[in-house]
């Protein structure tokens, strides 16, 4: 019984301690922000009766507040920015404050992002913790390098964010097959058409084969890189047969691999990327 007791102070206290916080400091509130189902639900039964009159029934625009769901937010789009004109409001237009509770309001934001959760991937992540997911838990350098680190059987990435929209590079984690990179010129293609990087399979003549990307190819050969990072030279005349086809060696990253707070960060990690 007193243990138990216990407990419920003890919780108590930290429900009062991380409340005193977020009055404090808006930042930390909206720091709260989650991707959990629940919280969800929560903040989308609140927007319905709070926001869709003038926001419309699913956050799309309703004629007389805008369409939240773009990704684009005329007034910041960090957790803390929407947290903060959602509690506010726009002074001198109909976005008017609120009188919600911090934890509604969280609630809200997490129900915003579940509605466009890769296009919030466009311009608000933290490139430091991007940097950190793409040389730890994402593996990405397994494959990429980066201003002389990193692997080598996908493209260099170190001026990636100079030549790539933030729309592309969601597509390119995401769904790496939807659109090839495009890597070297071929020398020998008189009109200049870039190798592609899709996947070659080569069958030697003893019918063992080998799987990587060309990075290099004419006629008589091929110098194949396979997905151990080893580089093959090979004359086709000794080969069985080599088959290109149009899909990446990259593993897609889905949601339930890469969380839309992951895939925002790497992102700005990416953009940021513009030299060697
Ligand atoms: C009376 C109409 C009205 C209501 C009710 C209303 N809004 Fe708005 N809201 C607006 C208008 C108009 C704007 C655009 C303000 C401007 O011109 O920048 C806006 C802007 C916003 C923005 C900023 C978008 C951006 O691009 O940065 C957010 C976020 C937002 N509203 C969320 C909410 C939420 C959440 C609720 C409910 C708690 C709500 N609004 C209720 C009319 C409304
Ligand atoms: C197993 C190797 C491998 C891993 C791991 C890998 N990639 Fe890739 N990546 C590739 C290859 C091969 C391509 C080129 C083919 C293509 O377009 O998908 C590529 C292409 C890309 C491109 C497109 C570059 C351009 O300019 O077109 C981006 C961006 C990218 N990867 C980012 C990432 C990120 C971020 C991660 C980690 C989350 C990652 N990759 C993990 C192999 C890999």
């Amino acid at each position: 019984m007193i243990r138990a007791l216990v407990c419920v102070f003890a919780t108590l206290g930290c429900v009062v301690f991380s409340c005193e916080r977020a009055y404090a400091h808006e930042g930390a509130a909206a720091d709260q922000v989650t991707s959990q189902s629940a919280t969800i639900q929560q903040g989308g039964l609140l927007f319905r009766s709070n926001c869709s009159i003038c926001h419309g029934a699913n956050a799309r625009g309703g004629g007389k507040g805008p369409d939240l769901t773009t990704g684009r937010w005329v007034h910041g789009g960090s957790d803390a920015d929407i947290f903060h004109t959602i509690a506010q409001g726009v002074p001198g237009t109909a976005m008017p404050a609120n009188d919600l509770e911090e934890a509604e309001i969280r609630a809200i934001v997490s129900y915003l992002r579940s509605l466009a959760p890769d296009r919030h991937a466009v311009g608000s992540g933290d490139p430091v913790k991007g940097a950190r997911i793409f040389f730890g838990s994402g593996g990405c350098n397994a494959c990429h390098m980066v201003t002389g680190k990193g692997g080598v059987l996908g493209p260099d990435l170190s001026d990636v964010g100079a030549s790539r929209a933030a729309s592309y590079l969601v597509e390119s984690i995401r769904e790496p097959d939807k659109e090839l990179t495009e890597g070297m010129a071929d020398p020998n293609d008189l009109y200049n058409v870039p190798l592609r990087y899709d996947t070659v399979t080569v069958i030697l003549a003893d019918g063992r084969s080998l799987v990587g990307v060309a990075k290099n190819e004419d006629t008589f050969s091929i110098q194949l890189m396979d997905t151990g990072g080893t580089v093959h030279l090979l004359l086709k005349r000794d080969l069985e047969s080599v088959r290109h086809e149009p899909r990446s060696l990259m593993p897609p990253y889905p949601p339930s691999r890469l969380g839309a707070r992951d895939l925002a960060d790497l992102v700005s990690y990416l953009e940021g990327l513009r030299g060697r």
